[in-house]
């Protein structure tokens, strides 16, 4: 996705966003021209809630007040990418390691409105490997229940989450029912979260593509 084509998204993006709001608030690049577009807005937000360390870090560069998650309450709208995209909105996440709290920002907001570009739809997930988040000592029990699925688990070495946790990245999924799997994956011993986003999938996907931005609801 080309740099021009995550400003264009991030700015119609922008257009959700009101005065005053607490807003969520993902992670990656295309999140990373959404805070730039939102600093350079003129908005007053009263504050956010950020998925990432990272994020966090731009937004106060910005000037953007980052507040405690447990004392936000409720968000009324969250704003993220999505590393795939199927038809009904369902996603997977977390290609940039944020995706348990990028979970827990989802479930909390009223609207979720994913933003990304063509390349990232797909008529069924699993193309992208799923990454699953696990607490170290459990690595190898959940790698041996990935292969039992019928994928093809593979350790994110160079990788400790915000949350000082390992990534497995799972390849080769065939993803036929999401939200199954979904809460399958979820059972097991160790997890902490899987980027399947079925359960709670985004609301509204803003499409950017080369005549301009789509806005895509769930079939
Ligand atoms: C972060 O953990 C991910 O869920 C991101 O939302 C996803 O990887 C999209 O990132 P890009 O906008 O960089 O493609």
């Amino acid at each position: 996705m080309s740099l021009e084509l995550k400003q264009q998204v991030a700015a119609e993006a922008l257009r959700y966003v009101e005065n005053d709001m607490i807003l969520g608030v993902g992670t990656g690049s295309t999140v990373n021209c959404f805070i730039d577009a939102l600093g350079n807005s003129g908005r007053v937000l009263e504050g956010a809630v950020s998925s990432s360390d990272e994020s966090t870090k731009r937004l106060k560069a910005l000037g953007i007040p980052v507040l405690d998650a447990n004392s936000a309450g409720p968000l009324s709208l969250y704003i993220d990418g999505a590393d795939e995209i199927d038809p009904h909105l369902r996603l997977i996440k977390g290609g940039g390691g944020a995706l348990t709290r990028e979970k827990i920002i989802a479930e909390a907001s009223e609207r979720f409105i994913c933003i990304a570009d063509a390349s990232k739809q797909v008529d069924v997930l699993g193309r992208f490997p799923l990454p699953v988040e696990v607490i170290p000592m459990a690595r190898s029990l959940v790698a041996r229940a990935m292969v039992k699925l019928g994928g093809q688990p593979l350790w994110r070495e160079d990788c400790v989450t915000d949350n000082g946790n390992w990534i497995l990245d799972v390849h080769n999924l065939d993803i036929i029912d999401p939200i199954k799997m979904e809460h399958d994956i979820n059972q097991i011993p160790g997890v902490v979260t899987v980027g399947l986003f079925a359960r709670r999938p985004a609301d509204v996907a803003l499409i950017a593509g080369r005549n301009g931005i789509e806005v895509v609801n769930a079939e």
